[in-house]
C-alpha cells in the first residue's frame, strides 16, 4: 500500500506492507534509527514518537494508520544544530545510563511538558509511567525533566 507521511518535517511517499508497524517503517524505510524497539509487548515506551501532536508508542500502530499524518521522532527535536532543552537536560543531569530508553523517555516528557509546563514530581512520574528504564531508577530522569521544565520553552 502507498502511504504519504511527514517525518521530522520531510514528506515521504512509500510502499509498505499492510502489516508493517510504524516503528519498523520509521527505522527501516525512513532510516530514523533513533527510535528504538525495546520490547514486543507495547510495554517499554522506547519507540515513543509524536503523531499529529500526541505521543504514541509506534510499535502499537501500523504504518498505514499514519498515512496522511505528521510524525516527529527524537531526531526531529534538534533545531538548527541546537539540542532540544530536554535533550540537553538529559545529557547534563545525566538522565540516562545505557540510553536505550532515552529517545522514548524524552518524547513522552515532551508531551507531558506540552500539556503541563510546570509539573510536580508526582505528575512527572505519572507522565512517564508508560516508559520503562532498566538502569537509572528514574530519579535522574525526573530531575532532568524538572530541569527542562524550569529552563525554557520545551515545545
Ligand atoms: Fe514499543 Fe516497547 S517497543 S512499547
Ligand atoms: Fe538504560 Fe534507561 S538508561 S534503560
Amino acid at each position: 500500500m502507498k502511504i504519504q507521511i511527514t517525518v521530522d518535517g520531510v514528506q515521504y511517499q512509500d510502499d509498505v506492507e499492510p502489516r508493517t508497524l510504524l516503528v519498523h517503517y520509521l527505522r527501516e524505510q525512513v532510516g530514523k534509527v533513533g527510535t528504538v524497539v525495546g520490547c514486543d509487548t507495547s510495554n517499554c515506551g522506547a519507540c515513543t514518537v509524536d503523531l499529529d501532536g500526541q505521543s504514541v508508542k509506534s510499535c502499537t500502530l501500523l504504518a498505514v494508520q499514519a498515512d496522511g499524518s505528521s510524525v516527529t521522532t527524537i531526531e526531529g527535536l534538534e533545531q538548527d544544530g541546537e539540542l532540544h532543552p530536554l535533550q540537553r537536560s538529559f545529557s547534563e543531569q545525566p538522565g540516562l545510563q545505557c540510553g536505550f530508553c532515552t529517545p522514548g523517555m524524552i518524547m513522552a516528557a515532551r508531551d507531558l511538558l506540552k500539556n503541563n509546563p510546570n509539573p510536580s514530581e508526582d505528575e512527572i512520574r505519572e507522565g512517564i509511567e508508560g516508559n520503562l528504564c532498566r538502569c537509572t531508577g528514574y530519579h535522574n530522569i525526573v530531575k532532568a525533566i524538572q530541569a527542562a521544565a524550569n529552563s525554557e520553552v520545551t515545545a
